[in-house]
């Protein structure tokens, strides 16, 4: 087999787990957002206002929380096997939202012309979280919001070492998702100003993801 074809094989094989990964996506979080992730999302993503991007938005577990009078609501997703579950979410729901093939590190939009963006465990899987941020900065208004809900490196140095540990693997299962990505580290570091920030647990879910960082990081007027 020549190395063209075994690259083939490669791709058609990650595309493959891609469909999987989205079909199964609901049903893997049903009981952690149960359990206290969809409280957590409803607390975030309720305080959207005005003209609102969302990063990464998956398969749409975000929707239902937006609060009814929103300037536009625009959701943005690079994955093609994802975009199809939301744009069947949207079809079956009331909301109405453009849907964007869109990466978070390369926003299609103009500067500063955001009011809210929201990021709900997307900035563990980003392959480049510090530019996604810079984009963040560079499209919100002054006085603009990051809204985020994301599953950070664990403050116990244990638990820290298994989330180093299992990486790799939990990497290639969760379609590129970094267990050990200290991202509220990140979002301190990334020039936006941390209004509001709580760490909870992801309760029912493997110890690797459970630690959470929810908040508010606002754009400074200048
Ligand atoms: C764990 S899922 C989270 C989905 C959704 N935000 C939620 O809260 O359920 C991670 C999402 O990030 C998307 N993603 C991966 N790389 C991305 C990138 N560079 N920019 C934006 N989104 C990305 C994936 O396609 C996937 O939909």
């Amino acid at each position: 087999m020549g190395s063209g074809t075994v690259r083939q094989a490669v791709a058609q094989g990650s595309n493959a787990w891609a469909r999987v990964f989205a079909l199964v996506y609901d049903p893997l979080l049903w009981v952690g957002e149960r359990a206290g992730l969809a409280a957590l999302r409803q607390d975030v993503v309720g305080r959207a206002r005005g003209r609102t991007v969302e990063l990464g938005s998956g398969t749409g577990l975000n929707l239902r929380y937006y609060p009814g009078d929103l300037d536009e609501l625009i959701l943005t997703e690079p994955g093609a096997a994802m975009r199809g579950r939301l744009a069947r979410r949207l079809r079956h729901g009331r909301r109405r939202a453009r849907v964007l093939d869109a990466s978070a590190e390369r926003l299609p939009f103009t500067d500063a012309t955001v009011d809210t963006v929201v990021s709900t465990l997307v900035l563990c899987t980003v392959d480049a979280p510090e530019q996604a941020l810079r984009e963040v900065g560079r499209v919100l208004r002054p006085g603009g919001r990051l809204l985020f809900l994301e599953h950070v490196r664990s403050r116990s140095p244990r638990l820290a070492s298994w989330q180093d540990r299992l990486a790799g693997p939990w990497r290639r299962c969760a379609e590129g998702c970094h267990c050990n990505r200290a991202t509220g580290e990140l979002i301190r570091a990334c020039g936006l100003e941390l209004e509001h920030a709580v760490e909870a647990s992801w309760h029912a879910m493997p110890p690797i993801v459970r630690p959470l960082i929810a908040g508010v990081a606002t754009k400074r007027e200048s």
